[in-house]
């Protein structure tokens, strides 16, 4: 039963949403392959999501996922340092390190996660962190969670952040936080400018890449690649969760800072691994970027260098640098009737409204993706000409005529033969397949045993690794939440496995392609496999 005075609370907030029109509600979609959304009956080509290389469709990955789920079963089970950590999660810290070219690397529940245990761990009290006006919330989070002096400098003004850190005090640790490719407006840091004041004041500097990590760059290492100073950058964090395709989040790092926050990181200490089966999956997305990512790269930049061109030509501002171009519209109904129009063109472009954006800034933030196709951006740059027509009041009845044909909306219930998308019943025969590999069946996996890792220690394996197991229960790592209970010098690495599989390279993963089996039409991902 919710109290009288939370109740007046709610009700009061859900009026207030409704009259600034920033009410959101989650919309419930079938994700297809190419680029591509059903809302109800209707095919949108989806100009919003974060998948910018077309990976959260493929079926390899989803491969990976179901191999790992027939041998290892599901879930982790307990935190990474309890008996969370497989040798799965190992060779995936070590995929990502070999990715960014970093010593080391570690795996967080996701990218908001990577953000939080990073910088929380890293600064305190007595510490300042300089952090750009416009970083993602999980980056503010982490500011706030680590309890230091938070100095926020205008966007991309490093003028004003020159200033700040001239007049902040040397006593305490500086940290510079930013955002690499901004998540919303899309432009990006000028890396030198950054890496001579963390170097001038001592300030750690740490980029957060998730939306230019495999997207930006000869080998996808993001802006510093592109900036040409990838290997002055010592800390990264990124998310598997966009150009990956995936999800979760890491921090790509030097072996000390790794072994630093393995022992320190309150939100990798306290939280359980990720599933088993998403560690292998991110291993073969790395795995495709790594083999695929410099042709996917390219179509992408073809297909945003036209979009651009054409917006521009057709009288839009197209902001941004990359995949990411916003069209500033203003006023939040303004944003909302564009996006409603355009959406009854078949493309999906999802508002962005206050608190994601400043008030009377909203935009529209469209995302390309190497999915699309050269026809996909015609007819977006045409949706938005008819979009303007709408919300300026030119052209109506052209709009109207095709409001007319809109195909009904409504949910229906998901059920798998309506699913055009994924094939399921295929991701269960090849579970099914995977435990009989387990049992001796005979077709080799990307996570069919492998041979013995040589006698001495992996590459990339922490420096300095404790071998004995900590003396805390898997229940109180879970469950405790207490500073008084968080004893950091007590949390050390489980020893790892001595038959540990090597580290991931861009040779030794095999791709178990199986279009064979695919029946025509099935699925339009195949063609790639
Ligand atoms: C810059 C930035 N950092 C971190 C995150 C969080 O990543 P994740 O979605 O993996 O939690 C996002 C998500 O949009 C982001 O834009």
């Amino acid at each position: 039963m919710i109290p009288q005075r939370w109740q007046e609370f709610l009700n009061e907030q859900r009026r207030q949403r409704t009259e600034q029109n920033l009410a959101r509600k989650i919309r419930i979609l079938r994700h297809q392959p190419a680029g591509r959304v059903l809302l109800g009956s209707q095919e949108l080509v989806n100009f919003s999501s974060n998948d910018y290389l077309g990976l959260a469709s493929d079926l390899r990955i989803a491969e990976a996922a179901a191999r790992a789920a027939g041998r290892y079963g599901w879930g982790a089970g307990g935190s990474r340092l309890v008996t969370g950590t497989s040798v799965v999660h190992h060779e995936l810290e070590g995929a990502v390190a070999k990715f960014r070219g970093t010593e080391a690397a570690l795996v967080f529940g996701s990218g908001y996660h990577a953000n939080l245990g990073l910088v929380s761990a890293l600064a305190g009290a007595g510490d300042t962190l300089f952090s750009d006006a416009l970083n993602h919330a999980s980056i503010i989070a982490a500011c706030r969670l680590s309890g230091g002096d938070v100095r926020v400098y205008k966007h991309r003004d490093y003028d004003e952040l020159e200033r700040l850190l001239s007049g902040s005090s040397a006593k305490g640790k500086r940290l510079i936080i930013t955002d690499s490719l901004f998540s919303i407006e899309g432009d990006s840091i000028d890396c030198a400018r950054l890496l001579k004041l963390s170097e001038r004041f001592e300030a750690l500097l740490v980029l957060d890449d998730a939306h230019a990590n495999a997207v930006l760059g000869k080998r996808g290492r993001g802006v510093a690649e592109v900036q040409n100073v990838s290997a002055r950058i010592d800390l990264v964090t990124a998310s598997f969760s966009k150009a990956l395709g995936s999800f979760g989040g890491f921090v790509a790092c030097s072996r000390e800072v790794r072994d630093f926050l393995v022992n320190s990181s309150r939100p990798f200490i306290f939280s359980s691994a990720m599933p088993i089966t998403l560690a292998a999956a991110n291993i073969e997305a790395l795995r495709i970027v790594a083999a695929e990512g410099e042709n996917l790269r390219q179509k992408l930049a073809g297909l945003v260098r036209t979009l651009r061109t054409k917006l521009q030509a057709a009288g839009f501002e197209a902001k941004g640098e990359h995949q990411i171009i916003p069209i500033v519209v203003g006023d939040e109904q303004k944003a909302l009737a564009y996006s409603e129009a355009l959406e009854n063109q078949g493309m999906l472009v999802h508002p962005m409204r206050f608190p994601t954006v400043p008030r009377g800034q909203a935009m529209l933030r469209v995302s390309v993706s190497a999915a699309h196709t050269d026809d996909d951006i015609y007819r977006l740059v045409n949706a938005f000409k008819i979009a303007r027509d709408k919300v300026t009041g030119k052209g109506t009845g052209k709009v109207a005529r095709r409001e007319a044909k809109r195909p009904d909306e409504t949910i229906e219930v998901l059920d798998d033969s309506t699913m055009t998308g994924l094939n399921f019943s295929e991701v269960q025969a090849l579970m099914a397949e995977a435990m009989s590999v387990e049992a001796g069946g005979d077709e080799p996996t990307d996570l069919a045993p492998k041979p013995a890792a040589p006698a001495e220690a992996p590459e990339l394996a922490p420096s300095g690794t404790a071998t004995i197991v900590k003396p805390e229960s898997e229940a109180q790592a879970d469950a405790t939440t207490s500073a008084e209970t968080l004893h950091p010098e007590l949390a050390v690495e489980p020893e790892l496995p001595k038959e540990d599989p090597p580290l991931a390279s861009d040779g030794d993963a095999k791709t178990v392609r199986r279009t064979q089996r695919v029946k025509k039409g099935q699925t339009r991902i195949h063609k790639k496999v």
